[in-house]
C-alpha cells in the first residue's frame, strides 16, 4: 500500500520563498509509526537506530529565512529483529523551549544576524549534526554550539551538556567524530575572535579531558575535522566572514583562493603549539570522510569543494562563496596526504566523474582504515540528492549507485549499518530516507552494503514526508544505552 501525504505545502505561506515549501516545507507533527508497509524484508539482523538531523522551522520565521535557520529535528528508524519504528522529534534546546513557551519564532535567521549578535539573537537550534556517544546521542549546531543529549531511542531530550565545552565561544560545532575504539569524543569550536578556533576531547562518560586554544590567522569559517588513532586533524579554509558585513550584523562569506586551505595535524591530547599545519590548493571543503595513519603519513579522504570558474579558466570567488553559503555542491573525492616526520603533502582527485557529498563509512573504524565510502550524487541544487553510491577510498571507483529516479527522488545522508555478525567492512546495510517527488511517497530503504546497485532489500513506507535535512549517523544496538529496556 502506497500512501500520500497530506501535509500542507507552504504553512507559512509562500512569501518566505521556496526553502519552506512543497518538499522542503516543515512538517507538523511528532509521529511514533510501527507497522507500516514494507516492500521486501527488513532484515533481522539488523538492529540499531538511524537517526537523522536536520532543521524544521515551527514558526512564522522572522525576516528571510535560509533553511539553515529552523529548529533541529531528529527523524529516526529503530530496528529490532525485522521489526521497524519511526518517530521524529524536536530537539529541546533553550532556543525551542522559549519559542514554545511565546507560541512564536524569536530568533533571527543567518539571513539577517549573525551568531554573536545581541540586538537579533539566533537560535542555537542544534540542527546540523548527530553522532552515538556514550550510550547516547549528541546533536549539534554547524555555527557551534551548545550540544544537546538525547535518546536515541525516544529522541527526548536528555538534557544540554555546557560541561562538554570551554573557552572561547563554549561551543561545539557539527562534525565532532567518535573513537569508537576508545569512546572518546573529539571536536572543534570556532569564533570570530582570536584565537579563532579551540579543540577538545570528551571522555566516553561525558568528561571534558582536553581543551586547548587553536591560533588561526583570522576568522574562518571551517565545517568538519577528521581522526586518526593517535592525531586530529583540524581545517583553516579559505572562507571567512566579510569584515564590513560582519560589523553590520550581516552574514555574509568571503571565499579568498590567494589562500591555500591548510590542515592542523595535532596529537589527540597535544598542546596548542604541537598543531602541525600543511597547506594545499585553495579549495573549501564541508565534508571528510574517514582518515588513517600509514605510517608516518596522514591520510584524509574527503570530498573538496570545486571552486566555480570563470570564462577564462580562473576561480570566480564570488560565485564560490555564494555556492557554498547556499549548500550548492560541486564536490569530488579527493585524497589528501600528511608526512608527519619530512613535512611533505601531495593530493589527489580520486574520481573526476561524480559530483558526491554527504559522505559516510564503517563508523565501528572512524580513525582507522576504510575501504568504502557510501556518499549521494549531489544534484548542484540545494540539498538535492537523487541517488547513493559506494565508492572505493584506494581506487575512487565508484563501485555501486542506485536512484529510484534522478529527476524524482530526494535521498538523506546514507549510513552504513552494520549486520550482527559482520565478517569485512561492508558487511551490513545501507539506510537512507528517500522522498519521490513525483509519486510522493516516503520511503525508507534498506540496501546490501556489498552490492547496492541491486536496489533496496527492504522500501519501508511512511505515510508522511521527511524534509530534507543535514547529518546522520548509525548506532548499533550494543551502542545505546537503554536498547534492551526499550520494547519497541
Ligand atoms: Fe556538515
Amino acid at each position: 500500500m502506497e500512501q500520500r501525504f497530506a501535509d500542507t505545502d507552504a504553512p507559512f505561506g509562500h512569501e518566505h520563498g521556496p526553502l519552506l515549501t512543497g518538499t522542503f516545507a516543515p512538517v507538523a507533527d511528532e509521529l511514533v509509526l510501527e507497522q507500516l508497509p514494507v516492500e521486501g524484508a527488513i532484515p533481522r539482523d539488523l538492529n540499531g537506530v538511524y537517526l537523522r538531523n536536520g532543521p524544521n522551522q515551527q514558526f512564522e520565521p522572522r525576516g528571510t529565512h535560509h533553511y539553515f535557520d529552523g529548529e533541529g529535528m531528529i527523524h529516526s528508524g529503530v530496528f529490532r529483529n525485522g521489526r521497524f519504528c519511526y518517530r521524529n522529534k524536536y530537539v529541546r534546546t533553550e532556543g525551542w523551549k522559549n519559542n514554545d513557551a511565546a507560541g512564536a519564532e524569536l530568533y533571527w535567521g543567518v539571513m539577517n544576524s549573525v551568531k554573536d549578535s545581541t540586538d537579533r539573537p539566533m537560535n542555537d537550534a542544534a540542527n546540523t549534526d548527530v553522532i552515538g556517544h556514550g550510550g547516547k546521542a549528541v546533536v549539534s549546531w554547524y555555527l557551534a554550539g551548545v550540544p544537546y543529549i538525547i535518546d536515541p531511542i525516544t529522541l527526548d531530550t536528555i538534557k544540554a551538556a555546557p560541561e562538554y565545552v570551554s573557552g572561547p565561544g563554549k561551543g561545539m560545532s557539527a562534525h565532532s567524530k567518535v573513537d569508537e575504539h576508545t569512546g572518546e569524543l573529539l571536536f572543534f569550536d570556532y569564533f570570530t575572535e582570536k584565537p579563532h578556533m579551540s579543540y577538545g576531547v570528551v571522555s566516553a562518560d561525558g568528561r571534558l579531558v582536553h581543551h586547548v586554544p587553536i591560533e588561526l590567522p583570522g576568522d574562518r569559517l571551517m565545517h568538519d575535522m577528521g581522526i586518526t588513532e593517535n592525531y586530529s586533524i583540524l581545517h583553516d579554509v579559505p572562507v571567512y566572514h566579510d569584515e564590513e558585513a560582519l560589523k553590520a550584523g550581516r552574514h555574509k562569506i568571503r571565499f579568498d583562493s590567494s589562500l591555500p586551505i591548510r590542515f592542523g595535524v595535532i596529537p589527540r591530547f597535544g598542546a596548542s603549539d604541537s598543531i602541525r599545519w600543511f597547506e594545499f590548493s585553495s579549495c573549501f571543503l564541508y565534508h571528510v570522510v574517514n582518515c588513517w595513519e600509514e605510517g608516518d603519513e596522514v591520510v584524509m579522504i574527503a570530498c573538496r569543494y570545486m571552486p566555480a570558474k570563470k570564462a577564462d579558466g580562473s576561480i570566480d570567488e564570488e560565485r564560490t562563496a555564494r555556492m557554498i553559503a547556499m549548500l550548492e555542491m560541486d564536490a569530488r573525492l579527493w585524497r589528501y596526504r600528511m608526512n608527519i616526520k619530512t613535512g611533505e603533502t601531495s593530493e589527489e582527485c580520486l574520481n573526476a566523474d561524480h559530483n558526491v557529498e554527504f559522505p559516510t563509512y564503517n563508523s565501528a573504524d572512524t580513525g582507522r582504515y576504510t575501504q568504502w565510502a557510501y556518499l549521494v550524487d549531489h544534484d548542484p541544487r540545494m540539498l538535492r540528492w537523487t541517488g547513493i553510491r559506494k565508492m572505493n577510498t584506494d581506487t575512487g571507483e565508484s563501485v555501486g549507485e542506485w536512484s529510484d529516479g534522478h529527476d524524482d527522488c530526494w535521498y538523506s545522508e546514507p549510513w552504513f549499518a552494520p549486520t550482527d555478525n559482520p565478517a569485512s567492512e561492508d558487511h551490513g546495510y545501507v539506510v537512507s530516507f528517500c522522498w519521490n517527488d513525483r509519486t510522493e511517497v516516503q520511503e525508507l530503504q534498506v540496501f546490501d552494503a556489498l552490492d547496492i546497485s541491486k536496489g533496496p532489500v527492504a522500501r519501508i513506507k511512511l505515510p508522511r514526508r521527511v524534509p530534507p535535512g543535514f547529518h546522520a549517523c548509525w548506532m548499533k544496538a550494543s551502542q545505546i544505552d537503554n536498547w534492551t529496556a526499550a520494547n519497541e
